[in-house]
């Protein structure tokens, strides 16, 4: 089809003789092979459809390839063809299916469909991304379908508001790992962010907000700067139709009875007191939901939910159904009394009422409705489908019922979890997810037997940004982990292989830096561990990669950096910073400080260990030189649902002025301070002396439980008292509290 100069095709005949490998793909295809030959890629492309149906889709394909064409002087009678076509199948091929070939005369993408088409396209960008610097590609055949039906990623834009630029700059990644479902997340307690023509104050009030909660959760710090943001219909009409274009279903989220704040302030009479309500500034539950005794609120809902489905061709309607506290419902006459009149014998039926209600109206326009796995309580609506967030359990219950379910679990999919150690990472809800982690998630529960598997839908990542505020942040949550998860969605179970996936990350993450994609590199991050050193004051400090790259460490920034060999131990104040070499970018640095006072490594016994959750360190985390930070709760705290005495060994008698251990004050996630905490010391190891007690009130975060002069003593006992039971009117009520201690002073 094409002439190419002699010397260009000696070339091209020399390079099939050495090691020819495959193109690097994310995700793997099912079935990919390595075939005889080569293709030059020098000449012009032309993009040919079997149907000018395709026609929209293959000049969509051509603007994204041009500027991949390799610059290339070769001489050319004809262009290199890329032909797409759609072929009925004789046989029943799986939905999206596509084969693709490329030959030494061009590439050939055939599908059942134009989404399997546009599937088979995005493996043709990648394959011609990484033919541009050769010039060519070897000949290979693919044949390629999805594991999952649903493989989705999810976007807050509540918390913080994204622009429709930077929203479809979200809908590109998925597009290119081969996602196909965006569930946009557009109403909550602190913004409403779909423009609603019948109720035009949804967004004129309910989109505003008077200010941000800043910083760490549990200091429930906020600012006074107006916030805000919507998108007006047309908006939402080009966003949808460029995702369509790019064969991603946008599941709508319009939550419901719960996170509603923002709707109530728009319109108060939606609320069981009337209010006033305000869009809330800060994050978390808010007792204020949606009055469901009154009539007048279902009508509201439902006229919302028709301009909803006008908008968004989804067959899954996503209604919330989350984190609805009852309170309010049990103090309002209306909610009391439709409980009467119904037959329904707590606020939990109540909440499956209320789905249920909204149920039959999604149903009666055609479409179907999904929820978060709370709608399982008091009763799942007869045919709605559950998304799995607190665990896999909803997604348990609901295949075992029949119903499908999409799995989100907290432990794999919420990518606003930490993915690095948090010492090194900015700010994030808390958790820790790494990518690696992310890729050894199976979405199908062991539980199930094989009839019910077929309920599972498939996975989600959920991107909630609370404390993201820029696109590049969302980025940054979002890449690696949303390719992992990709990964275990599309690629055959077999076929997934976590080492040759972090390679071929490598290879991906110069082109998301040519997209401008602010990508996280933590996968590369050097951990620097610390235990117990083989004599008393001493710490051994060992430095890991999960990523398998050669570690450098140095002292200070700025100081060379020196191969880390083996671990060393430290018997006094020490910094240190290392890295991995296999980072393409020479991504990120972790830092180290080790603080010595006169406990730091010293033998420590506990009477009690912690709780399972929150033990990383054991015991020696209270001695290891570190001092907790608010935000590394279950790394560096440990955690107990009971009082805990402590003792530590000195090694010989000394002069103690003072001693304190730290205690983490973050009661909206049920962590309390000790109600006291008393001290004694000993020179024996058996006759202790208490030498006094101390009590704290302080703000939210890290407190010191301190004594001064303490006096001679050789071993101290830390007695810890627990608060016992969460006091009413505090989050979690009635449940033991949380204890988290962490580091002993003693000077
Ligand atoms: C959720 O994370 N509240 C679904
Ligand atoms: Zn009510």
């Amino acid at each position: 089809m094409r002439s190419l100069l002699p010397l260009a095709f000696l070339l091209a005949s020399c390079s099939t003789a050495q090691e020819v490998r495959l193109p690097d793909l994310i995700p793997l295809p099912a079935q990919y092979q390595l075939d005889k030959g080569t293709l030059d890629l020098g000449c012009p492309w032309k993009v040919e459809v079997s149907n000018e149906r395709y026609r929209p889709l293959a000049e969509l394909i051509e603007q994204e390839i041009a500027p991949l064409h390799p610059s290339s002087d070769v001489n050319c009678l004809v262009p290199m063809t890329i032909a797409m076509q759609v072929i009925t199948p004789d046989t029943l091929l799986p939905p999206e299916w596509y084969a693709l070939g490329v030959m030494t005369d061009g590439i050939v993408i055939s599908a059942t469909t134009e989404a399997g088409l546009f599937r088979g396209s995005r493996t043709l960008v990648q394959l011609l991304e990484q033919g541009r610097e050769t010039g060519t590609l070897p000949c290979l055949s693919i044949t390629d379908w999805p594991r999952f039906p649903w493989r989705g990623m999810h976007l807050d834009a509540c918390r913080h508001f994204w622009s429709v630029e930077f929203t479809k700059k979200y809908i590109d990644l998925l597009a290119r790992y081969k996602m196909n479902s965006f569930h946009w997340h557009l109403t909550e307690d602190q913004g409403w962010r779909i423009e609603i023509k019948k109720y035009p104050k949804l967004t004129e009030v309910g989109a505003w907000r008077k200010g941000s909660q800043v910083g760490p959760y549990a200091r429930l710090e906020h600012d006074t700067i107006p916030y805000g943001g919507f998108y007006t219909q047309e908006q939402i009409r080009e966003v949808v139709a460029y995702a369509q274009a790019r064969h991603i279903n946008v599941v709508p989220e319009i939550e419901m009875p719960g996170h509603a704040m923002a709707a109530l302030a728009a319109y108060p009479r939606l609320g069981c007191t009337g209010g006033p309500y305000e869009v809330q500034r800060g994050w978390g539950v808010f007792e204020d939901v949606f009055c469901a005794g009154n009539d007048s609120v279902f009508t509201v809902l439902e006229d919302v939910l028709t301009e909803v489905m006008a908008l968004f061709p989804s067959e899954m309607i996503h209604i919330g159904g989350d984190e609805c506290p009852k309170e309010a419902w049990k103090a309002c006459a209306k909610c009391q009394a439709r409980m009467k009149s119904e037959g329904l014998k707590d606020e939990h039926e109540l909440q499956s009422y209320f789905i249920q209600r909204i149920e039959q109206f999604v149903n009666s326009k055609g479409r179907k409705l999904i929820g978060w796995d709370e709608i399982l309580e008091g009763g799942l609506a007869p045919n709605a489908a559950v998304m799995s967030w607190r665990g896999t359990e909803g997604g348990i219950a609901a295949a075992r019922s029949g119903h499908y379910a999409v799995m989100s679990p907290g432990s794999h999919c919420y990518f606003d979890h930490y993915q690095g150690d948090p010492a090194n990472e900015p700010l994030a809800f808390g958790g820790y997810t790494t990518v690696q982690k992310v890729y050894s998630y199976e979405p199908i529960p062991s539980e199930l037997k094989p009839e019910e598997q077929k309920y599972i839908l498939g996975a989600q990542g959920n991107v909630w940004t609370e404390y993201i505020l820029t696109p590049e942040h969302v980025e940054y949550m979002a890449v690696p982990r949303m390719l992992a998860l990709a990964e275990v969605l599309w690629t055959p179970k077999e076929k997934r292989d976590e080492a040759d996936f972090l390679r071929r990350l490598t290879v991906e993450f110069s082109m998301l830096q040519e997209m401008k994609v602010n990508s996280s590199h933590s996968l590369y991050q050097a951990t620097i561990l610390s235990t117990q050193g083989p004599t008393p004051g001493v710490i051994k400090v060992s430095i890991l990669t999960s990523s398998g790259g050669k570690i450098v460490t140095r002292p200070w920034e700025g100081s060379p950096w020196l191969a880390y060999v083996h671990p060393f131990l430290i018997d006094g104040d020490y910094r240190v910073e290392a890295r991995t070499e296999n980072d393409p970018a020479l991504g990120p640095v972790s830092a180290r400080s080790f603080h010595f006072n006169k406990a730091t490594a010293r033998p420590i016994t506990i009477s009690i260990p912690p709780n399972e959750r929150y033990n990383e360190g054991g015991a020696f985390t209270l001695v290891d030189g570190i001092t907790a930070q608010e935000k590394r709760v279950s790394t560096e705290w440990l955690g107990w649902k009971e009082g805990v005495t402590i003792t530590v060994d000195l090694g010989s008698v000394q002069d103690v002025r003072t001693v304190s251990i730290g205690a983490l004050n973050e009661t909206h996630s049920w962590i309390h301070l000790p109600e006291r905490v008393d001290f004694s010391t000993s020179t024996d190891g058996k006759t202790f002396v208490p030498v006094g007690s101390s009590e704290v009130n302080a703000g939210p975060g890290r407190n010191a439980f301190s004594l001064g002069k303490v006096g001679k003593a050789r071993y101290l006992r830390i007695t810890v008292k627990h608060i016992g039971k969460i006091p009413e009117g505090l989050p979690g009520a009635g449940n033991p509290a949380w204890l988290f201690l962490d580091e002993i002073e003693v000077r």
